[in-house]
């Protein structure tokens, strides 16, 4: 089943892929939570498609995914899908977005692929196998440190309402590494840590959907991923922390002394 598994979620990512290319050039953007929360059609027809290969293969198996919520029935197989990760970039023509899934089995992901169809670039990883980039396996980066690094991170949906507690964190890293991007598609960025393009990401209040495959991918690859304290990593927790492993100790450090000046033992956003 492992191979048929690949096999699925690949066939699944490029047909995604295809959807995003076909509906570039005529986009239809609509609102979610706020007016800075989008959805477009393709990021509904891409999950649609998705989703029925995934039934055609495996009709019993359980899906998380972004637009149409969690199915009904339990199942030890789960798939949990970003059909179009980075959908405000797409909705501008910013080339920086891409389609994640992942599949679990008794609530462990197993195997991960983001797929960027614009560079043509596959990311994908199986546990305990290594992590590939178009067939070629992935290394992090071996940065030591945080003065010389390239970081990247993200701002959730609520960042209008909560300004200066984003720009916080944002500050301490601003001040101590070589670069901070921002780049509008996190399953990327987890990528990008996972091949050395980035040494280290953090971002508040991601989704599921956006992490699954690509911390996976990071792990694989012999990254760290943490939430901001450097405890275990909870899929459906508020922080996530991704380094290449020698920089993790330091942005623990950064991330802790800013959310212990934010409220003593608070873990969470206001
Ligand atoms: C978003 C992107 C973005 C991140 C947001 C996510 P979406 O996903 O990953 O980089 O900053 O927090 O919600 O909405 O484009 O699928
Ligand atoms: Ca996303
Ligand atoms: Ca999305």
């Amino acid at each position: 089943m492992e191979n048929e598994i690949e096999q699925v979620a690949l066939r699944a990512a490029r047909a995604a892929g295809r959807i995003h290319l076909k509906r570039l050039s005529r986009i239809t953007v609509n609102r979610k939570s706020n007016s800075i929360d989008l959805v477009t059609e393709a990021d509904r027809e891409s999950e649609a498609a998705i989703i029925e290969l995934i039934h055609r293969a495996f009709p019993t198996h359980a899906i998380l995914a972004e637009e149409s919520g969690a199915s009904a029935h339990q199942s030890d197989h789960r798939w949990i899908i970003d059909p179009l990760d980075g959908t405000t970039n797409f909705a501008h023509g910013y080339p920086q977005f891409c389609v994640s899934i992942a599949y679990e089995r008794r609530g462990r992901v197993e195997f991960g692929v983001v797929f960027d169809p614009l560079r043509k670039e596959f990311f994908i990883a199986q546990r305990g196998h290594g992590a590939r980039l178009n067939g070629k396996p992935i290394r992090v980066s071996t940065m030591p440190s945080l003065g010389a690094s390239l970081l990247s991170t993200g701002f959730p949906y609520d960042r209008r309402e909560h300004v200066d507690f984003y720009l916080g964190f944002l500050a301490d890293f601003v001040a101590r590494a070589q670069g901070v991007r921002r780049n509008g598609s996190a399953a990327l960025d987890l990528c990008y840590v996972a091949c050395g393009r980035l040494d280290a990401f953090w971002e508040w209040k991601l989704h599921p959907w956006d992490t699954a495959a690509g911390a996976l991918i990071v792990r694989e690859a012999q990254g760290t991923v943490s939430d901001f304290r450097g405890a275990t990593f909870d899929l459906f927790g508020e922080q996530t922390l991704a380094s290449n492993g020698a920089l993790h100790p330091e942005m623990v450090r950064v991330l802790t002394t800013r959310l212990d000046a934010n409220g003593g033992t608070t873990r969470r956003t206001p």
